[in-house]
């Protein structure tokens, strides 16, 4: 609803000035090191196989994401990377971890199948003993983003519908579907990320979801920040925030300035040979929630 006419609606500039800073909370994170990366088959529209990888770049880049959580006060845990799985660094898509339960993954295709196991070896070992193997395919973060009130589940390129239901009953949590129509943001990951996981902020990129399920955003998120295409494309929205510190791909130029005027601090980053495979921050990151 909108005020008088001759009251002055406040823009988000002066919001911002006007709320207490953000405060950033100290989180648990998996990764993979990309020792076995490469791109040799193609399941999404950024792999070109033909392109080649600079395996000591991928590492450096990812080794300068991990030093950037670390120096921010975050813990990292490091899974073993596996031969033979190329895609194993991107951690993401591995579990999905709320209130300390782990549900699995299950993968669509065959060259990614493996990594379920590794990563439930790893839950195992580590002291988690509320762990479920899924029965319907699901890739982890890549379609699952928790925020306080809901698990938002995307659907229509990767995980099973039926997924959705599963992780419901598992988690106890409402999970809102929500149809992505383009294949270029083929995971939710890559076209919706959280900002405050405590207060429902998040920011996405409209294009990517079907006229209904961006009325289920708009309904659910009006104060939510809209992303252009352009910088969706540059991989904008593929990115973690731990409610202060937002890192996120160092090309999405017209998000910086967008997010310090919510109060958020932008760290951009450079993943460039991880973008060869589809990938970035976000899905060489797994948040493990344990509460
Ligand atoms: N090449 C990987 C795949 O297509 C990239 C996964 C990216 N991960 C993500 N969380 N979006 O499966």
């Amino acid at each position: 609803m909108s005020g008088p006419a001759d009251v002055p609606t406040r823009t988000v500039k002066e919001l911002s000035l006007s709320r207490p800073p953000r405060s950033a909370t100290p989180r648990r994170y998996l990764m993979c090191p990309p020792a076995h990366f490469q791109v040799t088959y193609s399941i999404n529209p950024w792999m070109d196989p033909t392109k080649p990888v600079d395996l000591k770049l991928a590492l450096a880049q990812w080794g300068d994401l991990r030093d950037r959580y670390r120096s921010l006060g975050h813990t990292v845990h490091e899974l073993d990377p596996r031969p033979g799985l190329p895609d194993m660094v991107f951690a993401a898509n591995g579990a999905t971890v709320v209130g300390g339960r782990v549900l699995g993954a299950r993968f669509a295709y065959r060259q990614r199948e493996p990594e379920a196991e590794a990563h439930l070896e790893w839950f195992r070992s580590h002291g988690y003993s509320e762990i479920r193997t899924p029965e319907h395919v699901n890739e982890g973060e890549g379609d699952f983003v928790v925020t306080s009130s809901y698990i938002l589940a995307g659907r229509g390129f990767r995980a099973s519908p039926l997924s959705h239901g599963e992780a419901q009953e598992f988690f106890e949590r409402p999970v809102i579907g929500l149809d992505l129509v383009d294949p270029r943001f083929y995971h939710l990951d890559t076209a919706l990320a959280a900002l405050d996981d405590a207060a429902d902020e998040i920011m996405y990129y409209p294009g990517a979801f079907s006229p209904g399920s961006q009325m289920v955003l708009r309904r659910l998120f009006p104060d939510a920040l809209a992303v252009s295409e352009a910088d969706a494309l540059a991989w904008g929205l593929n990115s973690v925030s731990d409610g202060r510190h937002v890192l996120l791909p160092q090309g999405a130029v017209g998000l910086f300035e967008p997010l310090r005027e919510r109060g958020y601090e932008p760290i951009g980053m450079d993943l460039g040979e991880m973008l060869k495979a589809g990938g970035s921050v976000k899905c060489c990151t797994l948040e493990l929630r344990d509460e």
